[in-house]
C-alpha cells in the first residue's frame, strides 16, 4: 500500500468531496431557485450572466464597480464667499428670500415646503411658473445643444444645427443599449428649458426674474454686497476697486455662487445606498433588486432608458438622465396661477419662458429629463409639479397610455384631453414610441402594481446620506 501513499484515503476524499458538491449543489440550486424566484431575475437574465444574476439574486450588485467621484477638497475663498451670497436674503428686493428658500441645502437644494410652484418676489406675492428642480448633480451638465453630432457643433448656431437635424429619424430609447440617434434630440443646459448653459450665466437668472429674487438692478445689488459683512473678502479676492463697478461685482458674485456648487460636496454627496451598492459595500432588499430590474427593463418601466443607471465607461457613476429633452404629456396642473388663463402654455423648450426656439415646434412640450437621485425626499414632481408622489408619478407611466381616461380630465365635450396641457398643434410632439410609454388604449399596462411598489423602493436607494448598518 506503500506503492500509493494517497492512494485510497485521496480516493475517498475525492468521492466524498463530489458527493459534498452534489448536496451543496442542490441546496445551492434549491436556494438559488427560490431567490431568483423572489428577486424578479428572469431565465434569460440567468443565462446572460449566470455570475451577475447570482450575486444580484443575494442582493448584491453583479459587477462591483470603481467610482471616480469629484475631488472632495476644503471650499476655495471664493467658493465660501458663494456659500454666504447663497443663503443670503438680503440679496433680494424682498429681503427675505435667497436661493437655500427654494433650493434648500436640507432638502437636496430642492424646496422644503410641498408646493407646486414657491411665491417670490418684491412683496413676496409672485407665483413662479415652474416647479423648482433640485440643485445637486448638475456638475457634469453638458452646454444645450441640438444636433446629429456633437462634434459638428462647433461654429454652427444652435438654429442651423437644428436645420440639419431635421430630417433624422429617432430610434427608441432602450434600458438595455445605447440608443442609436442620441444625438438627435435636445440635450444639456441648465432649467427645465435648458436656457442658461453655465451655472454662472443661470444664477443671474433668479436673482432678477420678477417672480423669484427680484433683485432690481445691478447698483443695487452690488451696493448690498459692499454694505454686508464680506465687503473686506470680496475687495480681497477680486481686486481693490471691484465696487466701482456694480455689473462687475453682480458677475463676480454669481461665479462665486457658482464655484460654490461646483467645490461643496454636498452637491454632488454620492453617498446613497446604491452608490455604496455599486461599489459592493451595500446589500439591496429583494424589493430593491426587484425595483431595479423592472427599472430596467425595457418590456417593464424602462425608465434607464432616460435615466441612465450605468456607471460611464470611464467609471463615473451615473446621474439617472441621459440629459436629454422629452415631451411626456404630464397633466396641466391648474393649481398654477398662470394656468388660469387658458391660452397660457408651458412648452418648454419654445417658450415662453425659453425664447430663442420659439419658431422650433418639433420641440414644443418638451422638458429635461432631471436626475432621479434624491427624487424620493421631493414633494412635487415634473415640471409643473403636477404630481404629488412617485405613486402619482408612476402610475401616470403605467396608465397614461393605455387608460388616458384615468389620467387626463375630459374636456366640454366629454371627450378625454390627451396631453391637456399642451396646444392640440403641438400634442404630436409627446413621446409615444419609448417604453413604457407606445401601447394602445386597453392594451395591459407594462407595469403590474407591485413593478411599481419595487420601482419606488428602488428609488429610495438615491437618496443621499445612506449610512452601513453595521
Ligand atoms: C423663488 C424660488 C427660487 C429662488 C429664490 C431661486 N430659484 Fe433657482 N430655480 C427656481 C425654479 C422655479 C427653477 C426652474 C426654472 C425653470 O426651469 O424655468 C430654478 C432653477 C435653477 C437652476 C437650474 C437647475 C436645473 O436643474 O437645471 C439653478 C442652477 C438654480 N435655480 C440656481 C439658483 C440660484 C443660484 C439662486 C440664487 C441666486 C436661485 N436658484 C434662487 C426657483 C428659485
Ligand atoms: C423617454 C424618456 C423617459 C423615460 C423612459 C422615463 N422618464 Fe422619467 N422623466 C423624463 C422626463 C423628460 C421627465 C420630465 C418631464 C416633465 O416634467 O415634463 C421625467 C420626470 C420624471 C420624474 C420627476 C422628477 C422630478 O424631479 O420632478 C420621475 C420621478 C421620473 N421621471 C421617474 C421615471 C420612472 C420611474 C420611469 C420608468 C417607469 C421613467 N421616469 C421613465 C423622461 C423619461
Amino acid at each position: 500500500m506503500s506503492h500509493f501513499p494517497f492512494g485510497a484515503p485521496r480516493r475517498n476524499r475525492v468521492v466524498a468531496l463530489m458527493a459534498g458538491a452534489v448536496l451543496l449543489g442542490a441546496a445551492a440550486l434549491a436556494w438559488a431557485a427560490s431567490s431568483f424566484a423572489a428577486s424578479g431575475i428572469t431565465l434569460a437574465e440567468l443565462g446572460h450572466d449566470p455570475l451577475g444574476s447570482m450575486r444580484l439574486a443575494r442582493g448584491a450588485y453583479p459587477h462591483p464597480v470603481h467610482l471616480q467621484f469629484p475631488p472632495a477638497q476644503p471650499l476655495s475663498a471664493v467658493a465660501s464667499i458663494g456659500q454666504v451670497l447663497f443663503n443670503d436674503p438680503a440679496l433680494s428686493g424682498s429681503g427675505r428670500q435667497s436661493c437655500a428658500s427654494c433650493h434648500d441645502p436640507a432638502h437636496a437644494f430642492a424646496p422644503a415646503n410641498d408646493l407646486a410652484v414657491q411665491i417670490g418676489g418684491r412683496s413676496m406675492d409672485r407665483a413662479g411658473l415652474r416647479a423648482v428642480p433640485s440643485l445637486a448633480y448638475l456638475y457634469r451638465q453638458p452646454p444645450f445643444s441640438i444636433g446629429p453630432e456633437n462634434a459638428e457643433q462647433e461654429g454652427v448656431s444652435l438654429v442651423q444645427s437644428i436645420s440639419r437635424a431635421g430630417h433624422a429619424t429617432r430610434a427608441t430609447k432602450r434600458a438595455d443599449s445605447s440608443a442609436a440617434g442620441r444625438n438627435l434630440v435636445p440635450q444639456g443646459g441648465l432649467f427645465w428649458d435648458g436656457r442658461a448653459d453655465t451655472l454662472q450665466q443661470q444664477a443671474g437668472g433668479p436673482l432678477f426674474n420678477p417672480l423669484e429674487m427680484d433683485a432690481g438692478s445691478a447698483d443695487r445689488v452690488a451696493h448690498v454686497i459692499e454694505s454686508g459683512g464680506n465687503a473686506a473678502m470680496f475687495r480681497a479676492l477680486f481686486g481693490p476697486s471691484v465696487f466701482e463697478n456694480a455689473q462687475q461685482v453682480v458677475a463676480e458674485a454669481m461665479f462665486a455662487i457658482a464655484r460654490y456648487q461646483i467645490e461643496s460636496p454636498a452637491f454632488h454627496a454620492f453617498n446613497s445606498k446604491f452608490d455604496a451598492w455599486m461599489q459592493g459595500h451595500a446589500t439591496f432588499t429583494r424589493q430593491e433588486v426587484r425595483g431595479y430590474l423592472a427599472f430596467n427593463d425595457p418590456r417593464r418601466g424602462n425608465c434607464a432608458a432616460c435615466h441612465l443607471d450605468r456607471p460611464t465607461a470611464d467609471g463615473l457613476p451615473p446621474l439617472f438622465t441621459d440629459t436629454q429633452y422629452e415631451a411626456l404629456g404630464v397633466p396641466r396642473n391648474p393649481e398654477i396661477p398662470a394656468n388660469r388663463d387658458p391660452a397660457y402654455h408651458d412648452l418648454g423648450i419654445c417658450g415662453p419662458t425659453r425664447t430663442d426656439l420659439r419658431n422650433m415646434t418639433q420641440y414644443c412640450g418638451m422638458f429635461l429629463t432631471p436626475s432621479l437621485r434624491n427624487v424620493a425626499t421631493r414633494k412635487r414632481f415634473f415640471h409643473n409639479g403636477q404630481a404629488r408622489s412617485l405613486a402619482q408619478v408612476l402610475r401616470f407611466y403605467n396608465l397614461r397610455d393605455v387608460d388616458p381616461a384615468r389620467i387626463y380630465p375630459r374636456g366640454p365635450d366629454g371627450r378625454v384631453e390627451i396631453a391637456d396641457d399642451l396646444p392640440a398643434a403641438v400634442r404630436a410632439n409627446v413621446d409615444h414610441v419609448d417604453p413604457p410609454f407606445g401601447r394602445h388604449p386597453g392594451e395591459p399596462p407594462p407595469m403590474s402594481e407591485r413593478d411599481m411598489r419595487d420601482i419606488i423602493a428602488f428609488l429610495h436607494t438615491l437618496n443621499d446620506g445612506w449610512h452601513s448598518p453595521h
